[in-house]
């Protein structure tokens, strides 16, 4: 018997890909999500996970979960348009709609299972508005489940896509000129999540005025950290227009999991007809929604106030300890702050070696991040201490002296 065709091609095109230095592999956590974590017995200190405020493991949603379980069930049986929409989804939605009321007018929120799916739906609903092609701006630097929702949008045969290089808004403005097509869309990263630095989010909202397009911000980085109850980046640069689609994850800063859009209610009504991977999965279960609610009041509250303060507070010793730091520490006053290697070797190794010496921060490589840009994405919790902190940046001024080159 031969061995099948496609089991011999993955074996050689894996192959190319050890040689490139780009396999991935899993790496599994014994510990629950933290920034003492173990892997397979070895202590480690974390600095990679998006737990921003430190809310993955936090007594208040255990409870919250739990209590969701006992009150709802583990399961919501079927999706959001045949059964699984249950009364604490309108809850939690409409909860999620008052985050960015301030900044959207006629809010009404949608719940998704993850960020995801929640940019795949969204971009591919919103690019069959209209009867001719829908012309989608995207950030060159967008997250992958954006450029993926395009690339299925683009399947639908409904989008003529151009790219926009990182902060070029005069390249943008000059495609958005010449553009005759009714309906525009901006499509961009709140905060870039393998750079950390923000969307210049005032600016294109100017663009999409002038030029009558929408807005689409990822704020998967965002919510939960940014603005003064954690609402995000909307709260934060203070806009406020019926052109913005926000998308926020509660994945990250919210401890939990799943994802919202949230736009003007017209734009959430065509989302409920027209998204497929909203209508045709099944829905997260009701007892996460309501661990979700638990989340959302945690985080605009005192807590949210006092986590957010301890965050900011860490990146602030970050990246006043990490100064002498040669290799190049991208401009970022976000939680997430990338040091760029440049080549996909230097990046394992110094990965490799962090992890030798306690610490886990992964190498991120291409097709992540451009070729030549492999990096360490580092990022901060409001759970990190001021010691861990310290120890990581002697760690890694020892290490830039006696590493190769
Ligand atoms: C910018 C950005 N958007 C979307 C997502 C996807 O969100 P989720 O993990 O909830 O699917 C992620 C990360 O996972 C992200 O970093």
């Amino acid at each position: 018997m031969h061995m099948p065709f496609a089991l011999n091609q993955i074996d050689a095109e894996l192959a190319i890909i050890d040689r490139e230095l780009l396999r991935r592999s899993i790496r599994s956590v014994d510990t629950p999500c933290g920034t003492e974590i173990q892997i397979g017995g070895k202590p480690l200190l974390a600095f990679c996970s998006n737990d921003y405020l430190g809310l993955a493991n936090h007594p208040k949603l255990i409870a919250a979960l739990s209590e969701g379980a006992r009150r709802f069930g583990t399961g919501s049986g079927a999706s959001h348009l045949i059964s699984g929409h249950h009364a604490i989804h309108d809850e939690l939605e409409a909860k999620l709609a008052s985050t960015q009321a301030g900044a959207i007018p006629n809010a009404r929120a949608l719940f998704f299972s993850t960020g995801y799916l929640a940019n795949i739906s969204a971009i591919t609903a919103l690019s069959l508005i209209g009867k001719s092609k829908t012309s989608i701006y995207s950030a060159a630097l967008n997250h992958a489940s954006l450029i993926d929702g395009v690339r299925l949008a683009r399947g639908q045969g409904s989008v003529d896509l151009h790219i926009f290089d990182h902060h070029h808004l005069a390249g943008l403005e000059d495609k958005l000129r010449n553009d005759l097509t009714p309906f525009k869309l901006i499509v961009t990263d709140g905060v870039f999540s393998m750079d950390g630095d923000l969307a210049p989010v005032q600016e294109l909202l100017h663009l999409a005025n002038q030029y009558d397009a929408l807005l689409m911000i990822d704020d998967a980085h965002g919510f939960g950290v940014l603005g003064k109850h954690g609402y995000g980046i909307l709260e934060d640069q203070e806009v406020c227009s019926d052109r913005i689609i926000y998308m926020g994850t509660l994945g990250k800063a919210a401890g939990l999991n799943g994802a919202f859009v949230c736009a003007h209610e017209k734009i959430i009504a065509w989302l409920i007809q027209k998204a497929r991977p909203y209508i045709y999965s099944t829905a997260s279960s009701p007892a996460l929604a309501f661990a979700v609610l638990r989340s959302v009041s945690l985080i605009e509250g005192e807590l949210g106030q006092e986590l957010r303060a301890r965050l900011h507070s860490n990146i602030a010793l970050w990246k006043e300890g990490s100064i002498f730091i040669r290799w190049n520490r991208l401009k970022s006053d976000t939680a997430i702050q990338p040091i760029v290697v440049g080549s996909n070797a230097t990046a394992l190794q110094l990965a490799r070696a962090l992890d030798q010496l306690g610490y886990w921060i992964p190498a991120i490589r291409p097709p992540t991040v451009p070729k030549e840009m492999a990096r360490l994405r580092m990022t901060l919790s409001a759970a990190h201490t001021k010691e861990q902190i310290q120890g990581l940046c002697k760690v890694l001024s020892d290490l830039e002296t006696s590493l190769p080159k």
